[in-house]
């Protein structure tokens, strides 16, 4: 068994970490709800573009997650195991989620249309009907990934610092794998 991640492995979830808490932060603090028709939409093309990215990075980790060796078990009862194990399955789990369903809000209000491909504004349906429904799947979704990433850390930080091990290096970089 291994006692790291691959180079490219650890590189994916440090590259995943950065925009993520980026996006996440960025759209908790400044993306308005969306406008009623006529309204600004500048706030979100920024959001898109990067939520798309990382949308995709998230499809290529899933392939790399297939192919990724298994490491040392870390010193811990089999019930935190499984805290573990369903941790990360949920985090890759709305990821594709929030991924998903913020394209869909977005197709459902022509919001691609305007806001990426620049085209005729008037386009834009508005945020009624089910864009709304789609809109609140997408917002819910996404403060349940934060959660869930904030479980993830502060699990690594309080195993790090109750045995004293320096787990970092599982998704570090250099040879080991
Ligand atoms: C912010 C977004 C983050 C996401 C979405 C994320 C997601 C994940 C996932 C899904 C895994 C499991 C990899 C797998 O087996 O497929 C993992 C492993 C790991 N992450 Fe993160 N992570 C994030 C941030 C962080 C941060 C900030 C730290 C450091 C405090 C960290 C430390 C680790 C460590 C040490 C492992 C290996 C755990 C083990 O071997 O069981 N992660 N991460
Ligand atoms: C993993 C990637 C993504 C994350 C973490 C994320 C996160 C968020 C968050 C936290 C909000 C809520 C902001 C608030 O309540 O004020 C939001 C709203 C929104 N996001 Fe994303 N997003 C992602 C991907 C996408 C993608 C790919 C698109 C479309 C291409 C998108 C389009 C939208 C739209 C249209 C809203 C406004 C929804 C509304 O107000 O009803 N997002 N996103």
């Amino acid at each position: 068994m291994a006692k790291k991640y691959t180079n490219p492995f650890s590189a994916i979830h440090w590259t995943h970490a950065a925009i993520l808490t980026f996006i996440l932060i960025g759209a908790t603090l400044n993306l308005p709800d969306l406008p009623a028709k006529g309204g600004d939409l500048s706030p979100f093309k920024g959001h898109m573009i990067l939520g798309i990215i990382a949308t995709a990075i998230t499809l290529i980790r899933l392939l790399m997650v297939w192919k990724r060796p298994k490491l040392e078990p870390l010193d811990m009862s089999a019930f935190r195991e499984t805290l573990v194990r369903w941790n990360h399955r949920l985090i890759y789990l709305f990821l594709i989620l929030t991924g998903a369903s913020g394209l869909i809000t977005a197709n459902s209000t022509n919001l691609g249309e305007v806001v990426i491909f620049g085209n005729d504004p008037s386009l834009y349906g508005g945020p009624d009907g089910i864009t709304a429904t789609l809109g609140a799947i997408h917002s819910t979704s996404a403060y349940t990934l934060m959660a869930l990433i904030a479980m993830h850390v502060a699990g690594v930080i309080f195993y790090m610092i109750k045995s004293k091990e320096n787990i970092l290096g599982r998704v570090g970089f250099g040879k080991g794998a």
